[in-house]
């Protein structure tokens, strides 16, 4: 089974993405050696998922330090102006998942330590190799977080000899993290403890996340998986056949309102009707403490053409518009919990967020 969509080789050195927009039909890693080839590839989707994107964003900005540009300066100038640059490019890939500034920030951070520590005539290495150990250990903190938030979202599951039902949208998988996963870890850490568990999956238009990402994952995990479309979500629910639905965040503002994949927000509704519970799972470095509630997320829109055509080929007639936001807000007041890494908050999110970020 995968262990990460994202390697970074440091002979190159060049990160390589497992190429998911071609899955699963073929499991092609593309290379990135550069900023700016890392930028397209998470503007493009061949890597995301939040968490997934923030480390490739954080090897990315690395990058920009690896090798000499001509005539570029060596000094602690030159190498913050190319940090910066990167850092504009990547920022501005896809704006929605906190975990991308954030990783960005993590990495400045790292940067003006390195650069604090004088000016040797190989100050451009040492700001490279030290960039690209915080991105491993970005990488490797995100994976033993997705363990935590297993075994926290394992203590939310009904005692029950009958399997498990989830219902969950997107992919929160190994994919959409540097591994594991955070909604799908859940379920894994269910699964490994022997607990029998089913998944529903929304297939997740327009991209099809859930049909082409969620259902393969799940599948080499051995774990039953059945996709349902968008629109069925109202209709599983009706029939008893879930106990909890659990997604994943791309950020979660300070009061518990929560931006995920587009149709969480139906599913969060339809969930309270039915009276089922709502989870949402995510490292801690998808909360966002400096955004007040979620009309301060910014919600990325994509190209018309995802929602007008299927596979590259159009179906709706010429002249359609199409409104493709990629993320909606989940209003707090419909989340029955979310789970981190440093425990499980509980509403109010405002109080027993501030408290996990301690
Ligand atoms: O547009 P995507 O595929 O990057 O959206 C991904 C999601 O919405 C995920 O649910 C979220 O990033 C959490 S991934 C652990």
């Amino acid at each position: 089974m995968l262990d990460s969509p994202i390697r970074f080789d440091p002979e190159g050195p060049t990160l390589r993405l497992l190429d998911q927009r071609r899955l699963p039909e073929e499991e092609r890693w593309i290379e990135c050696p550069d900023p700016a080839s890392a930028a397209e590839a998470i503007r493009d989707m061949a890597v995301r998922g939040a968490p997934a994107i923030g480390i490739a964003a954080a090897y990315g900005v690395a990058l920009a330090l690896a090798r000499p540009t001509a005539g570029g300066a060596g000094d602690a100038r030159g190498i913050r102006e190319r940090f910066e640059g990167a850092a504009r490019l990547l920022l501005a890939a896809r704006p929605t998942a906190v975990n991308l500034a954030a990783a960005i920030e993590r990495q400045r951070g790292r940067l003006s330590e390195t650069l604090a520590a004088g000016n040797p005539a190989d100050l451009a290495e040492r700001a490279a190799r030290s960039l690209f150990a915080e991105a491993d250990a970005i990488a490797a903190e995100d994976v033993a977080a997705n363990r935590r938030i297993g075994e926290f979202g394992r203590s939310l599951l009904p005692a029950a000899p009958a399997p498990t039902r989830f219902l969950t949208h997107c992919n929160t998988g190994s994919l959409a993290t540097g591994g594991y996963g955070t909604a799908l870890g859940i379920v894994r850490s269910a699964a490994e403890s022997g607990r029998r568990v089913e998944v529903f999956a929304c297939e997740t238009r327009p991209r099809l996340q859930g049909a082409r990402l969620t259902a393969w994952e799940l599948l080499a995990a051995g774990i039953p998986v059945t996709l349902i479309t968008d629109g069925t979500v109202g209709a599983l629910l009706a029939r008893e056949r879930v106990d909890a639905v659990v997604v994943g965040a791309d950020r979660i503002a300070a009061n518990g309102d929560t931006a995920n994949k587009i149709g969480t927000y139906q599913a969060a509704v339809l969930a309270r009707e039915h009276g089922v519970p709502f989870w949402v799972a995510a490292p801690f470095s998808t909360v966002d403490l400096a955004t007040a509630d979620g009309a301060g997320i910014p919600i990325e829109e994509r190209a018309a053409s995802e929602v007008t055509e299927l596979s590259g080929k159009r179906v709706a007639p010429p002249g359609a518009a199409a409104w493709n936001p990629a993320f909606d807000v989940t209003p707090a007041r419909l989340i029955s919990a979310i789970v981190t890494e440093r425990g499980i908050a509980r509403p109010p999110y405002r109080e027993s967020l501030a408290a996990l970020a301690g």
